[in-house]
C-alpha cells in the first residue's frame, strides 16, 4: 500500500493535505467553526472555561505546546502544556473553571490515558481529547472528543498525525477565543487560514528536491541544533525529534533567545543549526540571534519565508510559502520531517521502524 512511495513516512508526509482536509470536513461553515463539533454543550463549556491542561507524550505534546501560544494570544486563556509522565506523579493543583485536554495518535499511550483517569478524580470542568482512533482507549475515557482525521499512519515517525493536532487544536482555540470575545476579523482571518491551509501544503511539499539536496550535509554530523521562537519553538523541538529518531543524529532545540545561556559554546563549524521563522514579531530577535551562531562559524539552515530572507546571512535559504500565526506552524513543519527523513534515507536506517522504539508505548 505505499504504492509509489520508497517508505511509509514519506507517503505519510504527501498525504497531509489531505489529511488536513479531511479534518476540516464538515466543521467550518460560512467562515464560522461550528461550536458542537466540540460536543452539545460546548458552547455553555467554552463560556465557563477559564484555563486549560494540555497533556500528551512526544509528538503529540509539541502540537500541544504550539496550542497552548494560540490559546493564551487569542483566547486569553491561561493554558499549560506538559508531559504526561509528569503529570501523573506530581500532584497537580487543578482550579476551578479548568479543562483538561489530551492529545494522543493512538488513544493507546499509557502515561496519556493514566494522567487522563488520574484527571477524571479532579475537580476540571470536563476532559476532552484530541485523538485519531476513534475506538481507542482515550476517547472511551474522555467527555468530549475532537477526532482527527489522518487516517492510519503507519510510519513510527509521526508525521500527518502532528499536522492534524495542530489543525484540530486550532480549530479549538479559535472557537475558545470566539467564546471569550476575540476580535472578529481576527477570528474570521484564522479560519480563512485554516480553509486555506491544504492548498498550502501542498505547494510546500514541492519543495521536496531542494531540501533533499541539503540532506547530503548532514549525513556525517553528528549533532544539529534546532531554533525558533513563539509558536515556531514547539515546532523546532519537533524537527529535532524527527531528525534524532530516525536519522539517529543527535538533535536538540532551543527556544533562539536561550542560545546565549548554554548552547551557544556547541556552535562551531561542525554544528549545523537550523532555524525555523514565520514574519511575526519575534523576527528581528531570531534575526540577531542567528547573527551570533553565523559569528561562531555555525552553518545555518533557515527555513523563513521571503520578507525574512531578504538580508538574511544564512548558508542555506528554503523559502517557504507565507503564512499567518495559524497556519504557519504547520508549513515550517513540512521541511523540517522532509529533512529528516532524506537524511535518513541516506544513512541508511530503517525510516518506517527505528530501532528501539514502538508506534504505540502502551506501557510506561
Ligand atoms: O499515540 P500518541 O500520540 O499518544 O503517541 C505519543 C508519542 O509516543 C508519539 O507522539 C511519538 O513521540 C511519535 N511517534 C514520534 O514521532
Amino acid at each position: 500500500e505505499r504504492g509509489e512511495y520508497a517508505h511509509y513516512m514519506l507517503k505519510e508526509i504527501h498525504e497531509q493535505a489531505q489529511a488536513v482536509t479531511d479534518t476540516l470536513e464538515g466543521r467550518i461553515a460560512g467562515g464560522r467553526i461550528l461550536t458542537q463539533i466540540f460536543g452539545v454543550d460546548a458552547a455553555q463549556l467554552l463560556a465557563k472555561t477559564d484555563a486549560v491542561h494540555i497533556i500528551a507524550c512526544g509528538t503529540s505534546y509539541h502540537a500541544g505546546l504550539v496550542a497552548r501560544y494560540w490559546i493564551e494570544q487569542l483566547a486569553g486563556v491561561p493554558c499549560t502544556a506538559e508531559i504526561a509522565s509528569e503529570y501523573r506523579y506530581r500532584d497537580p493543583v487543578v482550579k476551578e473553571g479548568t479543562l483538561f485536554l489530551t492529545i494522543s495518535q493512538s488513544g493507546e499511550t499509557a502515561d496519556t490515558l493514566a494522567a487522563l483517569k488520574l484527571a477524571k478524580q479532579r475537580p476540571y470542568l470536563a476532559q476532552m481529547a484530541i485523538c485519531n482512533v476513534p475506538e481507542s482507549s482515550i476517547v472511551r475515557e474522555s467527555s468530549l472528543v475532537l477526532m482527527t482525521r489522518a487516517g492510519p499512519e503507519i510510519g513510527v515517525a509521526s508525521t500527518k498525525a502532528f499536522t492534524t493536532q495542530l489543525v484540530a487544536l486550532a480549530l479549538f482555540a479559535l472557537e475558545l477565543a470566539r467564546s471569550k470575545g476575540l476580535d472578529a476579523e481576527r477570528y474570521a482571518d484564522g479560519v480563512r487560514q485554516l480553509e486555506h491551509l491544504p492548498a498550502l501544503i501542498g505547494e510546500t511539499l514541492k519543495l521536496d528536491g531542494e531540501i533533499q539536496a541539503l540532506a547530503a550535509h548532514f549525513v556525517d554530523k553528528q549533532h544539529a541544533l534546532f531554533l525558533g521562537r513563539g509558536t515556531h519553538w514547539p515546532v523546532a523541538m519537533e524537527g529535532a525529534l524527527k531528525l534524532k529518531e530516525i536519522s539517529y543524529i543527535h538533535a536538540e532545540a532551543y527556544a533562539a533567545g536561550e542560545l546565549k545561556h548554554g548552547p551557544l559554546a556547541l556552535v562551531d563549524e561542525n554544528m549545523p543549526v537550523i532555524a525555523v521563522a514565520p514574519n511575526d514579531r519575534l523576527i528581528d530577535k531570531l534575526k540577531s540571534n542567528l547573527e551570533e551562531v553565523r559569528a561562531r562559524g555555525g552553518e545555518l539552515y533557515a527555513f523563513v519565508d521571503e520578507t525574512v530572507a531578504h538580508g538574511l546571512d544564512a548558508a542555506h535559504v528554503v523559502i517557504l510559502p507565507a503564512a499567518g500565526e495559524i497556519a504557519a506552524p504547520v508549513v515550517s513543519t513540512l521541511p523540517l520531517q522532509l529533512l529528516s527523513y532524506h537524511v535518513a534515507v541516506l544513512r541508511g536506517t530503517d525510516v518506517d521502524q527505528p530501532r528501539n522504539l514502538a508506534k504505540s508505548v502502551t506501557v510506561e
